[in-house]
């Protein structure tokens, strides 16, 4: 015993560069991993009573947004296109929740017809509606088209739950205080919105018209939160993070091989879904944030948009632009 003390001493000694910097880059690693990991929403919230509806819920953020509010006693329904994969995961949010309380609706973003119809059930089926959550996205997709003609990002991103959204906002206005979270991004950043080419014809970008998408979520957002000024309906904007979830499904693969292989390790770096989806909660739930509304968040804290997410004029029009595509009066 005494010579393996010794011999350990020993190599400790002779190793002691080597050593610290291994403890010191493992420390940053774990310090880096946290600090990536981003806020944690702590409210203790209770949801008993309340029904909540989360699009795009099957996977993902949305899934783990499920599974917090279920477990705080809400009613959950998650809206999704595909009944089996949302079977699935009402299973598991079930199980993980232990709320039995969990229903799946159909709801395909890609069809105003689907939109009105979801709309239709829950006004016709359900009591109250306490919080909806716009969360179901659609990234850097080839140029799809949906089924009513719109660009498939904006289409799924914006114009579907502007759809979703006004037709539910007397449930909304009837159940309040009551909340609209609209999951935005980071991407929104570098977003514009192209009046001119609003389902870009002339030219069509992946990229371009996510970021485009994003931004219509922030405006939509800030336009909303002043038409409900004084309803008792408040509504907020997020960027979730980078997040592992299957939002890269149509990007990842046009990328080579070996670039794939070498991000693989950064992967480990980037949020769990379950972290991703704190700021949606945070926006859903904080009781700090009942008197606020119209501003964006990240990190389960306020951010502030880039200067084109709060352009009051540009808003406006996008909602005009919107409800005119939508066939809203
Ligand atoms: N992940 C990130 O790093 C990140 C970063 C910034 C913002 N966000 C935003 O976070 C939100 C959630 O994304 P996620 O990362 O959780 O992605 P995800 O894992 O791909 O989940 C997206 C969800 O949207 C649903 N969806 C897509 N098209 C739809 C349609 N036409 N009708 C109804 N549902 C549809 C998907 O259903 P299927 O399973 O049937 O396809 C899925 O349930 C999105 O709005 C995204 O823009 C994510």
């Amino acid at each position: 015993m005494q010579n393996y003390t010794k011999e350990v001493k020993q190599f400790v000694e002779d190793h002691a560069t080597g050593i610290t910097l291994v403890v010191a880059a493992g420390v940053g690693l774990v310090a880096l991993r946290r600090w990536l990991a981003g806020g944690v929403c702590r409210s203790k919230v209770r949801l008993d009573g309340k029904t909540v509806l989360i699009t795009g819920a099957n996977t993902g953020i949305g899934k783990e947004t499920a599974v917090d509010l279920a477990t705080r006693g809400a009613r959950v329904i998650l809206a999704c296109r595909d009944m089996t994969r949302a079977n699935t995961a009402a299973d598991e949010i079930r199980q993980r929740s232990g709320n039995g309380n969990v229903v799946i609706k159909m709801l395909d973003l890609a069809s105003l017809q689907s939109v009105r119809n979801l709309a239709k059930d829950i006004l016709e089926n359900e009591e109250r509606l306490d919080i909806l959550i716009n969360n179901a996205g659609v990234m850097m997709c080839p140029k799809w088209r949906t089924e009513d003609g719109f660009e498939m990002q904006f289409g799924v991103n914006h114009l579907g739950h502007f759809l979703l959204t006004n037709c539910l906002l007397d449930l909304l206005k009837k159940s309040a205080p009551s909340r609209i979270v609209n999951v935005s991004s980071l991407a929104h950043e570098k977003g514009e919105i192209y009046f001119d080419d609003i389902n870009l014809d002339k030219d069509y970008c992946p990229q371009k018209s996510y970021r485009q998408s994003k931004l219509a979520n922030v405006l939509f957002s800030q336009e909303l939160a002043a038409r409900l000024e004084g309803t008792g309906v408040t509504v907020y904007s997020l960027h979730p993070g980078v997040i592992r979830t299957e939002l890269g499904r149509h990007f990842w693969p046009t990328i080579p091989l070996w670039k794939r292989i070498i991000f693989q390790p950064l992967l480990l770096l980037i949020k769990s879904p379950w972290e991703g989806a704190q700021t949606t909660i945070y926006c859903a739930v904080e009781e700090s944030l009942e008197k606020t509304s119209g501003l964006y968040y990240s990190d389960c804290a306020p951010k502030e948009a880039a200067p084109q997410g709060h352009d009051a004029a540009t808003a406006k029009k996008l909602w005009d632009v919107s409800a005119s595509m939508v066939g809203l009066a």
